[in-house]
């Protein structure tokens, strides 16, 4: 079949086969390039730092999972296993994005003489960690790193037969701000109702911190941590403008969850030498952000100012400075006051940030947005689907089954 991008409120429904082995090949290249020599302090070469080799990452296929797994794989040599929820291909129907990267990634890794091991699975349920616990058993002995990257809309309690649904919402009040979808420049209004019932419990229940507890609990009993070992799971802040849907509403109140059950972690770690951490990264398109209201408004922004200063990243940037200048650095890793490693950093900076808010009061409903980089974002977004490559040639009748 002849594969066609199509997005609906901002969810691709298609990926490409072809296009996905090619973002990840891409990102390899650029890890590669840059663990071997790099002429920059911010990305420095890899060589001389002691990475991990057995890596557990939990969301594995895409945005920051999947960059967490070349970083690791092509920046520090591991073994790797990734965990992650994806939808299959048939003769007439694409996988998701996350199926193909897994597949052109085992394929990449494997050709590197690394072992690489792709689960689709759901990883909230116990059968799975079970199952990856065996593996890692049989193939690892032991994991290094455990990275927690999930962003799931719901998790099924089979014991109890409940599923727990995560929503974007405020609480307490309506929030009522400028907004841009990714298939048109015109700025829009957008009003998000806020949560109700236990919708905001519910959120903590799928994207706070407790089955990342369960996993690294789990792990530890097995005797499946190496001395040493870290855990990681990703975190957001982002600028005041969007804490009324982000860090003041239901999200926010799983990552403080999130946040808190980094130092339980960190306790139960202890005794092994090991240690729990929380990153806070930044705004990137990626499959979960995409679908935030207000949020692709902010990014396109944030895209246009950071390139201007020269310091836009992508997930794979930002995983390869969170590895090579924080985590495995060998100096004392850096803290906010909270504990939590900054990769916002950049993001952050007052002079972005300034700027950032400057533009955001230069955008009206109904007239197209200024001073913005919708294009950039929609270009990154339609790649991490496997479009928009130039030398692609996305009319060619292609099997969706075919990596
Ligand atoms: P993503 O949508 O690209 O990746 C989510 C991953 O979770 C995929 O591998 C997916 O297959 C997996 N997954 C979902 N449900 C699953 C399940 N039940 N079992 C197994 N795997 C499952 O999302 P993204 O943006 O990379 O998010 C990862 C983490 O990074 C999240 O905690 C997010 O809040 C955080 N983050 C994201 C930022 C962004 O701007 N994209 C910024 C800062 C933090």
């Amino acid at each position: 079949m002849v594969i066609t991008q199509k997005i609906l409120r901002n969810v691709s429904l298609t990926a490409h086969p072809a296009g996905c082995r090619r973002a990840v090949e891409d990102q390899v290249a650029w890890v590669k390039a840059h663990a071997d020599t790099s002429g920059s302090s911010a990305y420095p070469p890899t060589g001389g730092l002691s990475m991990p080799k057995r890596v557990l990452v939990l969301g594995g296929s895409t945005g920051y999972g999947l960059s967490s797994r070349i970083v690791a794989a092509f920046g520090g040599g591991a073994d790797t296993i990734s965990v992650s929820f994806e939808r299959e291909p048939s003769e007439t129907k694409t996988a998701t994005a996350g199926w193909y990267n897994a597949k052109a990634f085992d394929d990449r890794a494997k050709r590197e003489g690394l072992k690489a091991f792709s689960l689709f699975a759901d990883a909230f349920l116990d059968e799975t960690k079970e199952q990856v616990a065996d593996l890692i058993e049989e193939e690892f002995g032991h994991v290094d790193l455990i990275v927690y990257s999930l962003a799931s809309p719901l998790r099924i309690d089979r014991e109890s037969g409940v599923t727990y649904r995560s929503v974007l919402k405020p609480i307490g009040e309506p929030f009522t701000a400028l907004s841009v979808g990714l298939e048109s420049d015109i700025v829009g209004e957008a009003t998000i109702e806020p949560a109700e019932g236990d919708q905001a419990e519910e959120t903590v229940k799928v994207m706070g911190g407790e089955d990342w507890i369960l996993w690294i609990e789990y792990l530890k009993a097995r005797g499946l941590l190496a001395n040493g070992c870290k855990t990681v799971a990703y975190s957001y802040i982002g600028p005041e403008l969007t804490y009324p849907v982000y860090r003041e509403g239901t999200i926010g109140k799983a990552k403080e969850h999130l946040e808190a059950s980094a130092k339980t972690l960190d306790d139960m770690l202890a005794p092994i030498g090991g240690s729990a951490f929380v990153s806070v990264n930044k705004a990137l398109v990626t499959r979960a952000s995409a679908v935030i209201p207000i949020v692709p408004l902010y990014m396109a922004l944030l895209y246009r100012v950071m390139k201007e200063q020269g310091v836009h990243e992508q997930c794979t940037e930002q995983i390869y400075r969170l590895f090579s200048t924080i985590l495995y650095s060998g100096r004392e890793i850096p803290t906010d006051s909270e504990g939590r490693l900054r990769i916002d950093d950049w993001e952050m900076r007052s002079d972005i940030q300034g700027e950032v808010e400057r533009r955001w009061r230069l955008q009206r409903a109904g007239e197209p947005i200024k001073e913005g980089d919708l294009e950039g974002v929609r270009s990154e977004y339609d790649q991490i689907h496997g479009f928009g490559f130039p030398d692609i040639d996305y009319t060619m009748d292609v099997d969706p089954r075919e990596v």
